[in-house]
């Protein structure tokens, strides 16, 4: 196997084992074909790039029903129409990249912005459809070509938690560097990798993330096709992400040189065996905590979320520790969790008769669902350590 980025050879220096796809919520019928693939992560030696060994095919993952609806989330709506004020794009023209359902364009819009998104999801790009003018296709070299017959250049190419996605990088960047006008902005925010390494979040690596990104390594990779990082900016989004902003010109900003600088100390003494031991030693105590639940009592996971599947998978959870997991999207409830096939019902249900013990799956909205639930039981938590209380 080959870097994504460099072609040098990559080996991983972990598995996970087998994993279903994370977001592949599945009817009882359909687990006698349940797909799997080995989730192993490799970091090159040569350009740093942190990056799945095996991804599935993206049709598999990104189809006509994605599961999730950026509009769902309280936070993520003010955290867009936050970004989108902070920007000046009035009369300019945006093009953003994985727009979902449309909520970062909606408010993107309001503020003056000429809009188009591209979209591969059916389902969530028709709601997107609703608020603007959308492709509904995986942004590639034809898709740039149809852009620019429409609006030549881009003055900004948006993404949140899309690149990560997307596994032949070179011939992204490529894309993104001939859509976007000479002073033009490339401005994409992605879960942190360093963040990821300090809390052992490993349950960000899934099937959707075929790269974790840092700075030093979206400067080496996007710096082949001619784009240079200028600033970043760290985000509280999906547990600790990285706002990047590259241009056709210019140097990094004070900060995105000083995080640079702080990535490389940080690699010295390879951090990647001492991550791989605390990804054992949580998954260990998570054991010990589930090994000291009485047995009548009632476990509920919080949100079935797709960083759910590589605790649940890994650790070797299933129904007899996590009875069933609650969740607010409606496409979600009714089926069972990828791989340890545990039910997944309505948030009402948890409301309804509160379990003993929960485990907090979208511990990234913790601040949300905190201020909202009143749970008399006890949480548990695994991220940045096991605990419960
Ligand atoms: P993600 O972390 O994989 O993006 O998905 C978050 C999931 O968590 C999504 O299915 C919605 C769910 N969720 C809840 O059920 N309740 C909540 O309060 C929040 C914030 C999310
Ligand atoms: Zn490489």
């Amino acid at each position: 196997m080959k870097c994504r980025v460099c072609f040098a050879p990559i080996h991983p220096f972990m598995t996970f084992g087998k994993m279903p796809i994370a977001n592949a919520f599945l009817e009882p019928a359909d687990i006698r074909v349940e797909y799997f693939y080995e989730l192993a992560p490799a970091v090159c030696e040569k350009c740093g790039m942190f990056q799945l060994m095996e991804q599935p095919d993206p049709k598999r993952m990104f189809h006509d029903n994605y599961a999730f609806y950026t509009g769902t989330s309280k936070g993520m709506d003010k955290h867009f129409s936050d970004w989108a004020h902070s920007l000046p794009v009035k009369g300019k023209s945006v093009v953003e990249i994985g727009c979902n359902d449309g909520t970062f364009l909606k408010h993107l819009e309001r503020n003056g912005a000429i809009t188009i998104g591209v979209e591969p999801s059916a389902n969530v790009a028709k709601v997107a459809k609703q608020n603007g003018h959308i492709i509904n296709r995986f942004f590639n070299g034809i898709v740039v070509e149809e852009l620019r017959a429409q609006i030549v250049d881009a003055d900004y190419i948006l993404a949140a938690n899309v690149v990560c996605h997307i596994p032949n990088i070179n011939d992204f960047a490529g894309n993104v560097a001939r859509l976007l006008a000479d002073d033009g902005k490339f401005i994409f925010e992605e879960p942190y990798l360093n963040d990821m390494l300090r809390k052992t979040a490993f349950d960000q690596i899934y099937d959707e993330h075929v790269f974790m990104f840092n700075a030093s390594t979206v400067q080496y990779a996007f710096g082949q096709h001619g784009l240079k990082l200028i600033d970043c900016e760290p985000q509280p989004t999906h547990g600790g992400s990285m706002r990047y902003t590259l241009a056709h010109k210019g140097h990094p900003s004070l900060r995105a040189a000083a995080t640079i600088e702080s990535e490389i100390e940080s690699s010295r003494g390879g951090p990647y065996a001492a991550f791989y031991a605390r990804c054992e030693n949580k998954r260990d105590k998570l054991h010990q905590v589930f090994n000291q639940i009485q047995p009548w009592k009632t476990v509920a996971g919080y949100g079935a979320t797709s960083k759910s599947t590589t605790v649940l998978n890994y650790c070797g959870l299933g129904i007899q520790h996590v009875n069933y997991i609650c969740d607010t999207t409606p496409g979600k409830q009714g089926k069972l969790s990828p791989g340890a096939h545990i039910p997944i019902r309505p948030h009402s249900d948890f409301v309804k008769s509160y379990p003993d013990y929960a485990i907090l799956f979208a511990w990234n909205h913790a601040k949300e669902i905190m201020a909202k639930e009143k749970f008399p039981g006890k949480w548990i938590t695994y991220v940045p350590e096991v605990g419960v209380s």
